[in-house]
């Protein structure tokens, strides 16, 4: 093993640019976009509405491919990978969590968080108790029976997070994860991302146009029209 094998970043994006055709018109949400990522870092993507932030999440998240430039992940040129390879290289390590929680209604908390692991063919009682775990993990033990629409927002997006984590991932990403929550539930759960990200080595990206919500993050990238412009390191 060499020194580079621990210096490698978990992500390196490259001079990432993305072009939406509507009709005829050209957007150009990202102008090209250069970030490394370690493992084990907690950061905040900001900026305002429009700044080409979920555009970002989607390619790094590797749901969506760049128009130009590269996307390394674990040293790997994802560009590479076929579609199908993609598919069961991101359901091992990545997991998301959304705005809108996206939980399926018809099941409990608890199913909720094993389907990731039912979709990789993880044994059913396995599955039940590794999802069991990461609900205690995220402080909602009593809570596995219920029901998405038995939960407040918070308690529905601490199921999220532990329907993230559950699979193990390298990196959670979260986009706007707290916009549809008040502001003690905003500061609960990026407190919570901050816990896991520290017990469990987990790297987390979320975004949001809130900065009153970058108080506890490592680093903090700010978008502005679909550019980094700045990029700053705060412990
Ligand atoms: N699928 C799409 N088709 C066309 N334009 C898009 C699409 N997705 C995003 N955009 C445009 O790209 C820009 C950046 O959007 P987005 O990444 O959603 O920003 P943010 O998440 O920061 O609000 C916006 O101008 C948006 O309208
Ligand atoms: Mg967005």
């Amino acid at each position: 093993m060499t020194n580079s094998n621990i210096i490698q970043p978990l992500l390196r994006i490259k001079d990432i640019r993305r072009r939406f055709m509507l009709g005829e018109t050209a957007i150009d949400a990202l102008h090209g976009v250069s970030l490394d990522i370690h493992a084990s870092e907690f950061l905040a993507v900001w900026g305002p509405s429009g700044s080409g932030k979920s555009t970002l999440m989607n390619i790094i998240g590797l749901i969506d491919a760049p128009t130009a430039g590269e996307v390394w992940f674990d040293g790997e040129d994802t560009h590479k990978l076929k579609d199908n390879a993609i598919t069961d290289f991101r359901g091992k390590r990545i997991g998301f969590v959304f705005q809108s929680f996206n939980l399926v209604p018809v099941l409990s908390a608890l199913e909720n968080v094993m389907l990731p692991l039912q979709i990789q063919g993880v044994a059913e009682a396995a599955a039940r108790e590794r999802a069991a775990q990461a609900l205690i993990d995220v402080g909602l033990g009593k809570f596995k029976s219920q029901r998405p629409d038995k939960l407040s927002g918070g308690q529905r997006q601490r199921v999220a997070i532990a329907r993230a984590l559950v699979v193990e991932p390298r990196l959670i990403i979260a986009d706007e994860p707290t916009a549809n929550l008040d502001s003690e539930n905003s500061t609960m759960i990026i407190d919570l991302m901050r816990q896991m990200n520290r017990s469990k080595g987990v790297t987390f990206v979320f975004t949001t146009h809130d900065p009153r919500l970058l108080a506890h993050v490592d680093r903090k990238v700010l978008l502005r029209d679909g550019l980094i412009v700045e990029d700053e390191v705060t412990q």
